[in-house]
């Protein structure tokens, strides 16, 4: 009965998260969203006013902030310093401002102490951007996955429609556009591919065989 570790990359709207969950699901593992830290952090300083670009303000804050992870029968729920913040950090405010908090070494560092901890022991499947390549280096299953750009902002875009909010297809384009920038571009733990990395184009392919895909390559190592 190996428990293995299974981090899934890739830029912003690919289908991670949909497809983490299931793979945990299936293999009674936890599942991290390791941007909904990133996220919980930026909605913090947002309310709190701070400048975002203080690296100092924005380390000091995250060392006095609590986020938790609760594995729910819906999903996963996220604490905010006790507080239930799991629909606010999906705001386009935060969405807008996440990249910019989240290329600063100095909370990446925490994070990924934070990440590690949590993964420790445990069957875990971790999504992010700098999973397979820092946070969980030696995890035995890495996938990268990608889908262009215009199918990513399609699904997100009817994502929100069937969730009833108002969504615009050409501002969700531009909006990943610009995080992906950011992201692959920061120094410190940039988006990319590890090199042991399984690369999963989603474009044209279901949640379902995607799922199954990384099952298959979990179960290779089991
Ligand atoms: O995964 P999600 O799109 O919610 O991530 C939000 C943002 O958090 C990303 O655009 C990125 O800036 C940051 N992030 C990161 N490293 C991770 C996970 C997320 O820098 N491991």
């Amino acid at each position: 009965n190996k428990k293995i570790q299974i981090a899934i990359d890739g830029p912003a709207a690919a289908g991670k998260s949909t497809v983490a969950k299931n793979v945990a699901k299936k293999l009674a593992y936890i599942y991290v969203d390791t941007g909904a830290m990133y996220r919980a952090i930026t909605l913090k300083a947002l309310q709190n006013k701070l400048q975002l670009e203080d690296e100092q303000a924005l380390a000091l804050l995250l060392t006095e902030t609590s986020i938790e992870l609760v594995q729910s029968s819906d999903g996963q729920r996220v604490l905010l310093d006790g507080e239930d913040v799991t629909d606010k950090i999906r705001s386009q405010e935060v969405t807008n401002h996440v990249s910019i908090v989240a290329k600063q070494p100095n909370i990446r560092k925490e994070m990924v102490v934070r990440q590690q901890a949590m993964a420790a022991e445990k069957g875990v499947v971790m999504d992010g951007r700098d999973i397979g390549t820092h946070v969980l280096p030696n995890a035995q299953v890495k996938i990268f996955l990608i889908a262009s750009v215009e199918e990513r902002a399609r699904r997100r875009h009817e994502e929100n429609i069937q969730k009833g909010f108002s969504s615009d297809l050409e501002n969700i384009k531009m909006e990943i556009q610009a995080r992906d920038e950011i992201d692959s571009k920061r120094e410190t733990a940039p988006l990319i591919k590890a090199h042991d990395a399984i690369e999963i184009d989603t474009t044209s392919r279901s949640i379902a065989e995607v799922t199954e895909l990384i099952l298959q390559a979990a179960y290779r190592k089991l």
